[in-house]
């Protein structure tokens, strides 16, 4: 049994495509739709168009489309169902809970979420036990109090090889099952083992509180320290952070990201309830439009060291890539933030975090900490350096308040800066606009890849106009007039243009197969799929008229493309610098 249509028809009525899509996607109004860039491939020129009217969506660059629920279920990665049982939470529409619903994914999903549960009961229960003592006095030895432990569902993983494995298989999970968890791994002579021994254990849930994931900490200095599970078809590293499903509840919508979960643990139990970390990675693209959701401003507090100021660099790079406020902040004579907080208390850090500086200071302050400018070489090599940051503001009041700023740390005037600043920022500009231009001809390639000798895009774009010239007469009075059969790419395609003008001369409708008689017996079955492409457009002129200009504007990338490749690179510019006034 399927879920009732109308429950589905219910939900995706009660949606308003705009209004979710604009929680991923910065949206802008755009004749009558509304565009933005693609969240599912890169790009630098918004090719995603959202239709309020019609309630559909689709990217001209990768071809991504549809309705609300293929938009969540690409978007959060789940399967049909999971995706209508997201969006009926959303709407207040119950959708019956039902075990044969034919979606396998959903089920081998469900499954792991379970798994993970018991596996999650299993580790709590053990940490309670005779044999968890050790781990009870470790997390007290950090400082974590009972609650905590209960609140983030600590445990431990005993030092056995099989226990875990025993137990899951006493509740109906088949060893199989506890593989695809990662929970269970099988060694090179075939034996399944337990994968966490001997560690304690943290939890690791999704937004919406399913247990996906386990990090496990060694309780003494032996290696590696913490073990995680590797990805799974509920795990994605990448687009996951520790204690997010925490963190979204709470009414403070800066958050703080940091490195470790010890780090996140302590903040929470000190008050600190936005606290998340990247689970040992660096901050993605897919970290950065979650945090996008809940947090109005980032603070980044990674560790003190080297690694940590490379963390703290990328991330800001990151963010500020999805436009989120971001902020940094340094924790002197600490390691992390989790032994910052033990050792001065949390109004210290709630002080650091209310100093904390923006991503312009951040970068000065630590240039700084590079030269002793007390030389006076020094200083020259610093002031050059600090010139170099600030000639990447756009503006000049940012560039002014920065520049007077290290005028009064070196005792120069804050002419010299802004001279230097200015003297420097003219090949800036030219090398922006080289690194531009590169990554929109890269863009552009990418949107029109050529396989087999053909585009798919352009072909697909094409076999629609044809499909639509067909079946409305409408349609077909439009694109009649504004195309010519050399226009299309393919013979074939060209062929079916003039043929519907042909046969189109007065209104009634051409029968398919009489229409397909007029073409080779091997193009049968291609033009028998070109006519039976679904549409749902609303209003065929409406729809005729956007492809149509989709078509335009695939081709005119085409173009520069081709152009880029000859290296005629003034003209690529010109057009590259008309297609994007055009597209504002
Ligand atoms: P840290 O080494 O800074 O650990 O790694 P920590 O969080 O301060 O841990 P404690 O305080 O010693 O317990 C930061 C994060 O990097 C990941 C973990 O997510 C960790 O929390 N990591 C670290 C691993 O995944 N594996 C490792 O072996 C080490
Ligand atoms: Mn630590």
């Amino acid at each position: 049994m399927a879920i009732p249509s109308q429950i589905i028809q219910e939900i995706t009525d009660k949606c308003d495509i705009v209004d979710l899509v604009s929680k991923y996607v910065r949206l802008k109004r755009s004749s009558g739709e509304y565009v933005g860039l693609c969240p599912f491939h890169g790009e630098k020129t918004p090719s995603f168009h959202v239709s309020a009217d019609k309630q559909l969506y689709h990217c001209f660059g990768c071809g991504e489309g549809g309705t609300v629920i293929n938009f969540v279920m690409k978007m959060e990665n789940l399967s049909f169902l999971e995706a209508v049982k997201f969006l009926g939470e959303r709407v207040g529409v119950a959708v019956p809970e039902s075990t044969d619903y034919d979606d396998k994914i959903a089920k081998r999903k469900q499954r792991l979420y379970e798994i993970n549960k018991e596996a999650g009961r299993f580790f709590y229960t053990s940490l309670g036990s005779d044999e968890g003592k050790v781990a009870r006095e470790y997390f007290a030895s950090r400082g974590l109090s009972k609650e905590t432990v209960v609140k983030f569902g600590l445990g431990f993983a005993p030092y056995s090889w099989d226990k875990l494995l025993k137990h899951l298989k006493s509740k109906g999970f088949s060893e199989y099952e506890a593989i695809d968890a990662g929970l269970i791994v099988k060694g090179q002579k075939g034996s399944a083992y337990d994968r966490f021994r001997n560690r304690v254990m943290f939890p690791i849930f999704d937004i919406r509180g399913n247990l996906i994931a386990f990090g496990g900490r060694v309780l003494d200095d032996s290696k590696p320290k913490y073990l995680n599970t590797s990805d799974t078809p509920v795990f994605d590293k990448s687009s996951n952070l520790f204690a997010l499903n925490l963190a979204k509840k709470s009414a403070n919508k800066t958050f703080v990201v940091v490195e470790g979960y010890m780090d996140v643990i302590t903040l929470h139990q000190y008050g600190i309830d936005t606290a998340v970390a990247s689970l040992g990675t660096s901050l993605t693209d897919g970290h950065a439009l979650l945090l996008k959701r809940y947090a109005d401003e980032v603070v980044l507090c990674y560790d003190s060291d080297e690694a940590g100021i490379k963390a703290a660099n990328r991330g800001m790079e990151i963010l500020s890539r999805h436009d989120i406020k971001t902020k940094i902040i340094t924790l002197p004579g600490s390691k992390d933030p989790d032994e910052f907080c033990r050792k001065n208390g949390v109004d210290a850090f709630k002080m650091a975090v209310s100093g904390a500086k923006n991503p312009v200071l951040y970068k000065i302050g630590n240039l700084k900490e590079k030269y002793d400018l007390s030389e006076p070489d020094q200083k020259v090599e610093f002031l050059k350096a600090a010139a170099d940051e600030l000639v990447k503001l756009n503006s000049i009041m940012e560039q002014e308040i920065y520049a007077k700023e290290i005028s009064v740390l070196c005792d120069v005037s804050y002419e010299s800066v802004m001279a230097q600043i200015k003297q420097k920022r003219k090949s800036y500009v030219r090398k922006e606009e080289k690194k531009e231009l590169e990554a929109t001809i890269r863009d552009l390639n990418q949107k029109t890849i050529v396989k087999d000798g053909k585009n798919k895009l352009l072909t697909e774009t094409e076999e629609k106009l044809i499909n639509l010239m067909f079946y409305s007469h409408q349609a077909y009075e439009y694109l009649s007039k504004k195309y010519k059969s050399e226009d299309f790419s393919e013979p074939l395609l060209g062929g079916l243009f003039e043929k519907i003008c042909e046969l189109k001369t007065d209104k009634s409708d051409i029968a398919e197969s009489e229409f397909i008689s007029n073409f080779p017996l091997e193009d049968s079955s291609r033009i028998a799929k070109i006519l039976n492409i679904k549409n749902s457009y609303p209003d065929l002129v409406l729809a005729a008229t956007q492809i149509s200009q989709s078509l335009d504007k695939l081709k005119r990338d085409i173009r520069i493309k081709d152009l880029a490749k000859s290296h005629d690179m003034l003209k690529v510019k010109e057009m590259i610098s008309a297609r994007n006034r055009k597209e504002d």
